[in-house]
């Protein structure tokens, strides 16, 4: 089986205007020429244009940090997956903490954007984690394994085998807690086994399983080189390009 690559997925949540932007992809894109991982960057939907024009030619893929599953009508504020694929745009976060807890979104509602991400020719990287709460009570397992379930319903398993799922513990995220290597393993590889249980093992071998919560130039190596964890959604230290790039690189 060959070996997945090693994703590093920038995740710039509400940060960034275009022109930094811009500038920040043209100052990427040189240093992360010939690396092995894979670079994508979700940038904000305004910055998408000019992202994708900064980054053509190079390693460097943009993604958008979310989508509406409809085609096109009445929903004043947001965007289809067509119109994002017609800017150039790869990959969609969907399922994010912050959007499910802020503005509603539910495990229906990723499963919805998923299908119609695909549908598009682009790829889904589903998110998906526990609260510490949760991970108090010992239900992590069952709330991550219910959460990715949903999301996968009705897709087949040339389209799992493609896409990218996140798993991110809330209680890491922008906290500086970062799961320890064990702990972002054991539900990176619950998350395989359930996708095995799902489809098959070659389909569960084929899906990249990143972690994401506080990933930094620190942690990235130890956290990427577990068996089941297949590189990061990085936030907080995806924004500057020095930390960025010591993530890309996190093996040379
Ligand atoms: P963080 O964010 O790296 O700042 O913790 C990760 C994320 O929310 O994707």
């Amino acid at each position: 089986m060959a070996k997945r690559t090693i994703m590093a997925a920038g995740n710039w949540k509400m940060n960034k205007t275009p022109t930094e932007a811009v500038e920040f992809i043209n100052g990427l894109k040189d240093i992360v020429t010939g690396c092995n991982s894979e670079v994508v960057t979700a940038v904000p939907f305004v910055c998408i244009p000019g992202a994708v024009e900064a980054a053509k030619g190079s390693n460097i893929k943009i993604a958008a940090q979310n989508v509406h599953w409809e085609a096109s009508g009445a929903y004043t504020g947001e965007v289809s997956c067509e119109m994002l694929k017609d800017l150039g745009v790869d990959y969609v976060i969907i399922g994010h903490s912050e959007r499910r807890e802020y503005f509603g979104e539910t495990n229906e509602m990723i499963n919805k954007k998923a299908r119609a991400i695909l549908d598009a020719g682009m790829i889904p990287i589903i998110c998906c984690g526990e609260t510490l709460t949760q991970r108090e009570q010992g239900v992590t397992a069952e709330h991550v394994r219910y959460q990715i379930k949903v999301a996968l319903l009705g897709l087949s398993a040339q389209e799992v085998s493609e896409l990218v799922i996140a798993y991110e513990p809330i209680w890491a995220i922008g906290t500086g807690k970062t799961a320890t290597d064990e702990q972002a393993e054991e539900v990176c590889a619950i998350i395989r086994q359930l996708i095995a249980e799902l489809y098959d093992n070659d389909v569960a071998e084929k899906t990249r399983i990143l972690y994401g919560g506080s990933v930094n130039a620190g942690n990235a190596k130890a956290l990427f080189s577990m068996p089941n964890i297949d590189g990061g959604l990085v936030g907080g230290a995806s924004l500057k390009i020095d930390a960025f790039e010591k993530i890309v690189k996190h093996d040379q």
